[in-house]
């Protein structure tokens, strides 16, 4: 299984690998495959993401993390994906 996070992140093609840039211009990413195989719903899920957010900036402009960025707790690390638990935040 290839890393599609890590080929996402790979600093000879993308500039300030680790910073969130909604204007990135050049953006070759691979986060929905590519080619035959290619993600059939990126459509939708490219929706739910602009729905996602758009709403959670104009509703919650302040949210920020709830805790130290090492404190996040993570799933285990046995499955094909990865990410947090869950993300405790808070906002004013
Ligand atoms: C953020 C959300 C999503 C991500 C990151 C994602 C990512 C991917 C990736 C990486 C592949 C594999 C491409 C490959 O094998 O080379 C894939 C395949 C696929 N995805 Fe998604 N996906 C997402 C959401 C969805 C949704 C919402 C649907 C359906 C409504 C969907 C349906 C499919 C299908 C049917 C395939 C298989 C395509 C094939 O093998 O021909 N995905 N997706």
């Amino acid at each position: 299984m290839l890393d599609i996070l890590a080929a996402n992140r790979d600093g000879s093609v993308f500039s300030q690998v680790h910073e969130i840039d909604f204007d990135r211009e050049y953006n070759p990413m691979v986060t929905f495959g590519r080619g035959i195989h290619a993600c059939l719903g990126q459509q939708i899920a490219r929706m739910e993401l602009r729905v996602l957010w758009s709403t959670r900036l104009r509703r919650l402009p302040t949210v920020r993390l709830a805790v130290a960025p090492e404190e996040v707790p993570w799933r285990p690390d046995d499955t094909a994906t990865f990410g947090p638990a869950h993300i405790p935040v808070t906002w004013e």
